[in-house]
């Protein structure tokens, strides 16, 4: 298993953050989510340092879904990053953290009206709208509250991204955005420039998620800006704004081979630079919205091993205390991951298992096939590279209370979400009498 960020080995345990995983479980608990604080804040760096040009500003928006609460947002807060979010519960949480509404933009495909209205009594930066129905809601809520807000269109270039057909986003038959060979698109962007309570500052496109080949995101941004400079020439609209969404593909196994992020984005804003510079664009910001590629690797889960089974074939499984409930990325598209026995961390593997988690679902399988030491009951189970879209994607199916999620960094622990309680699970419930 590769190790991820401040990992180490210490007389065959795991630590992280200078942590063991051992006393981890003492004191919170499995399943444990834990995030390595310094190597997030690490990762921050690398996009903060490294996007920037003297041509324009440059936002680096934490796009929220992949991993939000109130503790993360203060951190990103802390750091300097924008923020993406895409529901009325991620802004409530941004809102609660303290974010500067200036620095929020708003998503998603079918933003709800009172989602449009928080959103605009919080004076959000930005609403990234998806659609002439949500244009004309958006158009009519403002004008009833007095309120200009900034807007940016999604738009869809139609790039076919090399990823799962599930986290595609710019497919010619995508759900976001409108496509930038469709008329519609033109006439939509000339109502918005021209009325009154909203000021288009530009266009956005996000081209999918996990993307591993960085071609594709110097296509999009050919794409994006000839499009900006058509609709100058063609339609006298003029962007100052352009957002290139996020999508930088991470490692889960050795067959997924990242770029490297720092080289990439250096690289990435030359080429910017030289697109706007040769189509003579007045762009004053360009963003960027890396979800996955900030939280991913920080974050791990840890499970404690329940049983090792073989089945009637022969296959040993090791059943852990989590499963789909923690983590349903495997069971929703096929996603791997490595793991390692985090208490026996220098013995040699000698089986093939198969991780399974406790929900009642055959589906319901961590790992499909992973070479690890002779497990027992009890052994510590660590799957990293968890951070993102695990703890935010997890659910209470089989009535499975969600774990707490810990930070940890320079041999210090703190706790950023508390284990869900029984309690809890029935809080919202009523009783038949
Ligand atoms: C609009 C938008 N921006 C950014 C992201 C973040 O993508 P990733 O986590 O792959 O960087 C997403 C994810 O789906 C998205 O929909």
């Amino acid at each position: 298993m590769k190790l991820h960020g401040t990992m180490r080995i210490d007389n065959n345990q795991l630590l992280i953050g200078d942590v063991s995983v051992e006393q981890l479980r003492e004191e919170y608990g499995t399943p444990l989510y834990i995030i390595d604080q310094k190597h997030f804040i690490n990762k921050a760096r690398i996009f903060l340092d490294n996007f920037r040009s003297e041509k324009f500003k440059t936002h680096i928006s934490y796009a929220s879904k992949a991993f939000s609460n109130l503790y993360i947002l203060g951190l990103t807060k802390e750091i300097g990053l924008f923020l993406d979010v895409v529901s009325g519960g991620e802004l409530y949480t941004a809102l609660a953290a303290g974010y500067d509404p200036e620095k929020i933009s708003l998503h998603g495909n079918n933003k709800l009206p009172e989602e449009l209205e928080m959103a605009l009594t919080n004076n959000i930066g930005r609403i990234i709208v998806d659609h002439r129905t949500e244009y004309s809601v958006l158009s009519a809520l403002a004008a009833k509250k007095q309120k200009k807000t900034k807007v940016l269109l999604r738009v869809n270039p139609g790039i076919v991204a090399d990823t799962h057909k599930y986290i595609q986003t710019t497919t010619e038959d995508s759900k976001f955005g409108m496509s930038i060979v469709d008329p519609e698109t033109f006439l939509l962007l000339q109502d918005m420039s021209s009325d009154p309570w909203l000021e288009l500052e530009g266009i956005h496109c996000h081209i999918g998620s996990q993307v591993l080949n960085k071609d594709f995101f110097f296509q999009e941004a050919s794409i994006m800006f000839s499009f900006t400079r058509k609709l100058l020439d063609d339609y006298s609209i003029k962007l100052r704004e352009v957002n290139l969404g996020g999508g930088f593909g991470v490692y889960y196994t050795e067959a997924d081979q990242p770029f490297n992020y720092a080289e990439f984005l250096a690289e990435y804003i030359v080429e910017i630079e030289q697109i706007i510079a040769e189509l003579n664009l007045a762009i004053e910001i360009v963003s960027i919205e890396p979800g996955r590629s900030l939280i991913n690797s920080s974050g791990s889960t840890l499970y404690t091993v329940g049983a090792v089974k073989q089945s009637y074939h022969g296959k040993p499984f090791i059943f852990v205390d989590g499963g789909m409930t923690d983590n349903p990325r495997p069971a929703l598209y096929q996603a791997e991951y490595e793991a390692c026995l985090a208490n026996r961390m220098q013995e040699e593997p000698t089986d093939n298992y198969r991780i399974a988690g406790k929900c009642c679902e055959s589906g319901d399988i961590l790992i499909e096939d992973v070479a690890l030491p002779q497990a027992e009951p009890g052994d510590l189970l660590l799957i990293p590279g968890t951070g993102a879209y695990n703890y935010a994607m997890s659910s209470n199916y089989n009535r499975i209370p969600r774990p707490a999620v810990v930070f940890v960094e320079n041999g210090q622990s703190r706790l950023a979400v508390k284990k869900e309680t029984y309690t809890d699970l029935i809080r919202n419930d009523q009783k038949y009498l």
